[in-house]
């Protein structure tokens, strides 16, 4: 038999196959049912290619959000004061702005209750890097986040078995199914595990870019239009900033790399393309958490924490409460001696006119920093740590980059294809800011 207690997948795939509509009983019924083992994986995966073929419309959407999110607990954070926000990034390469935004937002007293995923592709994931602070834990019960979050005001961690257990087992279906790039599975996929969260309000960072899950900027302002539409229809206060990323963001790309980069943004010394992204997402959280009235107050609260040194002891605080080693973050660079390690150096005298993100990105999981199958162990000192930036004029020979890994043999493999992510001119054009644009109440400030 093919049909659970109350559906039969039979003809859901039947009505999907011929452009109808499920109901939300329908949905929360193939979702239960696949979740628990009762519908087989060809039936689901007819069902979801059906669905990515034909299309969904809002209302099937939020039932598909809905059951995702009811598949597993939905947190309550109501004994912890304040209204909790959380950050969402659709991936970049380079983009470490999480791991200093968590810090600095609660260290201005918003809580940051930040369930976050690992590597996607060519795009790293935060609790890849943070777990290459030696020691640090991303893995706890469902107590011990709630727990930290009260006393710290800021807790970071990975997608439990408690929490869109639906999402997991869907998203790997995807995976091999060829049904990922469809917004709607997209947006009920990140909402499912944010909106079980037990957050007040979200702020979406949607990338666009080579560098980006989404290259075209249209389909990254739909996205981000979805998302936003899809959160409020849950009653969470969402906003979205439309980012740039055609290159990388900041220098390191890798997980320890980027570590090393966070920490000299803690302590007020990043790149001015890191710190831009951070500055615009962190005066929203602040806003979203009532700790401001403006986004110009966000900005100088924000930059306050930095200067005054509070978002770095949150920092400290966070890595030592979730087991890391004080002493790698307080010397960073110490980590990295005697590691293997090689240079790309410009070919010719001239401007660096473009990095391709996507080029970097694919170079640092060859290195060793991301997956390229499921099970892959990553290399937490892998990476690469780029020397210029588009704009710099260089002279032949100067070094672009210094790619670090910790066998020796896939620095060699690496070195030819990184340098084809430099590109060199007479001129380029920089944009004054990575953050393009800001969707909010159904509106884009920048159409
Ligand atoms: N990230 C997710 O969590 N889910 C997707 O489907 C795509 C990106």
């Amino acid at each position: 038999m093919s049909s659970t207690k109350s559906i039969n997948v039979v003809d859901l795939i039947l009505r999907k196959r011929d452009k109808g509509v499920l109901s939300a009983d329908e949905i929360a019924g193939f979702v239960k049912g696949y979740t628990s083992g009762q519908i087989p994986d060809y039936q689901a995966s007819a069902l979801l290619m059906a669905s990515f073929l034909n299309g969904m419309n809002e209302d099937e959407m939020m039932a598909l959000t809905y059951s995702m999110m009811h598949s597993g607990q939905v947190i309550d954070h109501s004994d912890v004061q304040g209204r909790k926000v959380d950050k969402h990034s659709t991936g970049g390469v380079g983009d470490k702005t999480s791991i200093i935004l968590a810090p600095l937002v609660a260290s201005c007293g918003v809580p940051i209750p930040m369930i976050s995923g690992r590597g996607l592709g060519h795009t790293g994931g935060t609790l890849d890097k943070l777990e290459s602070i030696p020691g640090f834990s991303t893995q706890m019960n469902i107590e011990n986040y709630r727990r930290q979050l009260k006393e710290i005001g800021v807790v970071m961690i990975g997608q439990t078995a408690e929490i869109a257990p639906a999402d997991k087992k869907l998203y790997a279906l995807r995976d091999v199914t060829g049904t990922v790039e469809f917004i709607p599975f997209i947006a009920a996929s990140i909402l499912s595990k944010k909106l079980a969260e037990g957050i007040n309000n979200l702020v979406l960072d949607v990338k666009f870019g080579s560098g980006a899950f989404m290259s075209e900027e249209s389909d990254a302002r739909k996205l981000a239009e979805t998302l936003t539409n899809l959160a409020e229809r849950f009653g969470t206060d969402t906003v979205a900033l439309l980012t740039d990323m055609d290159q990388p963001l900041g220098f390191g790309v890798g997980n320890w790399p980027e570590i090393v980069e966070s920490i000299a943004c803690l302590h007020g010394n990043g790149p001015e393309d890191v710190m831009d992204v951070t500055y615009a997402l962190a005066s929203e959280m602040l806003m979203a958490g009532g700790a401001v009235d403006s986004l110009d107050e966000g900005l100088s609260m924000a930059e306050n924490a930095i200067t005054s040194g509070r978002a770095w002891e949150k920092f400290e605080q966070l890595v030592e409460r979730q087991g890391g080693s004080l002493d790698s973050i307080r010397r960073p660079t110490e980590r990295d001696l005697g590691r293997n390690e090689a240079f790309i150096t410009a070919p010719s005298d001239g401007m660096v006119t473009r990095i391709d993100a996507k080029t970097v990105g694919r170079a640092a999981v060859d290195l060793g920093a991301g997956r390229k199958q499921k099970d892959d162990v990553v290399d937490p000192i892998a990476g690469i740590t780029l020397y210029v930036s588009a704009g710099h004029t260089v002279t032949k020979g100067e070094k672009l980059a210094r790619i670090q890994a910790s066998e020796n043999e896939r620095l060699e493999e690496t070195e030819e294809y990184l340098s084809t992510a430099f590109e060199f001119g007479e001129e380029c054009e920089i944009p004054i800011s990575r953050v393009k644009d800001r969707y909010s109440n159904g509106a884009w400030l920048n159409p």
